[in-house]
């Protein structure tokens, strides 16, 4: 399914600081290098998630005092070794995941706390230094929804590109669910003024819970496929959406069924990797782009 219905693969956990730098100055990029040969092979693209998070960081580093000179060096280290590496073979990278609050403000993490918002530009910067003809990535969730987060986060966008520090594109992770979709004009709206500071625009990883939806599981199916579709046909419109990817291969390995404590469906293809209605939906949305720069896209799980 993986290499039969995807063009682009993201790293879910194998590039994540706990995974990669277990311990300081030990780094293991074994995972991480079997999904990227995968790629190769398969003629994909990889998307590299993620360098710089609040998250899924080391013991080492979560509970170390180091001081903001430190820290900084850490970053970079860890940001140098493991772009360099890939260099040429990660067309593209989320550097800082998640730095928001859902108020717009920057998010309360061990980089805010101990370097000061610069984390983020020193993490670009070294981004650029280690890779420079890959794209660049600030990655959110949230945002696609009208309100302070998504004010924040153009802030967020607008400050850096006015400092000069190299970003090139802002990721939609596109987390959704029945309850609550998006608006499609107020979404768009949203995109044209990222895509005015010339920034691309992922989608990169949806995924659409049917839990608390309403009607059949037919019915919520259907409601889901629509979702899918008004997202893919909005990242279709807008040129500066260059990739829509979803977070999981097939719904036997969404992340959402452990996150929220409850079984779910919600990706394009069943346990069985057989497409559902989402799936039908999006291809025939990208069936008609000519572009080869629209892909779909998936992260992968390491049995397949
Ligand atoms: C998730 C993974 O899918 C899980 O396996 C892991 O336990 C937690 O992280 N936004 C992100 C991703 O940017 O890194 C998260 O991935 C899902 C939400």
């Amino acid at each position: 399914a993986l290499h039969t219905h995807f063009t682009l693969v993201t790293t879910e956990n194998e590039l994540k600081f706990d995974q990669v730098q277990p311990e300081q100055g030990r780094f293991d990029f074994t995972a991480a290098d079997a999904i990227v040969e995968f790629a190769r092979e398969h003629g994909q693209q990889v998307r590299g998630h993620t360098l710089i998070s609040h998250a899924q960081l080391p013991a080492w580093l979560n509970e170390g005092e180091f001081t903001r000179t430190q820290l900084i060096k850490i970053m970079e280290e860890h940001i140098t070794t493991t772009i360099s590496r890939y260099r040429g073979r990660i067309a593209m990278w989320d550097v800082v995941n998640e730095p928001l609050n859902s108020d717009g403000t920057l998010r309360e993490s061990l980089w805010l706390r101990t370097i000061g918002p610069e984390y983020i530009e020193i993490a670009l910067r070294s981004a650029r230094q280690a890779d420079p003809s890959a794209f660049l990535y600030i990655n959110e969730y949230g945002t696609e929804i009208e309100g302070l987060k998504s004010d924040g986060y153009l802030r967020l966008a607008y400050t850096l590109l006015s400092h000069a520090v190299p970003l090139d594109g802002v990721g939609f992770q596109m987390h959704l669910t029945l309850e609550e979709s998006p608006n499609p004009s107020a979404l768009k709206q949203i995109m044209k003024q990222f895509a005015a500071l010339k920034l691309r625009i992922d989608i990169t990883e949806m995924d659409v819970q049917l839990q608390r939806g309403v009607g059949t599981h037919a019915e919520r199916l259907a409601a889901q496929a629509n979702m899918y579709r008004e997202i893919a046909r909005i990242c279709v419109e807008e040129p500066a959406c260059m990739v829509f990817s979803v977070w999981g291969v097939n719904d036997a390995h969404s992340w959402i069924p452990e996150h929220t404590g409850n079984p779910d469906s919600p990706l394009l293809l069943d346990e069985a990797y057989q497409p559902k209605p989402a799936f039908d939906a999006v291809m025939r949305v990208f069936g008609r782009v000519i572009s080869p720069l629209s892909s779909i896209s998936i992260h992968p799980d390491t049995t397949n």
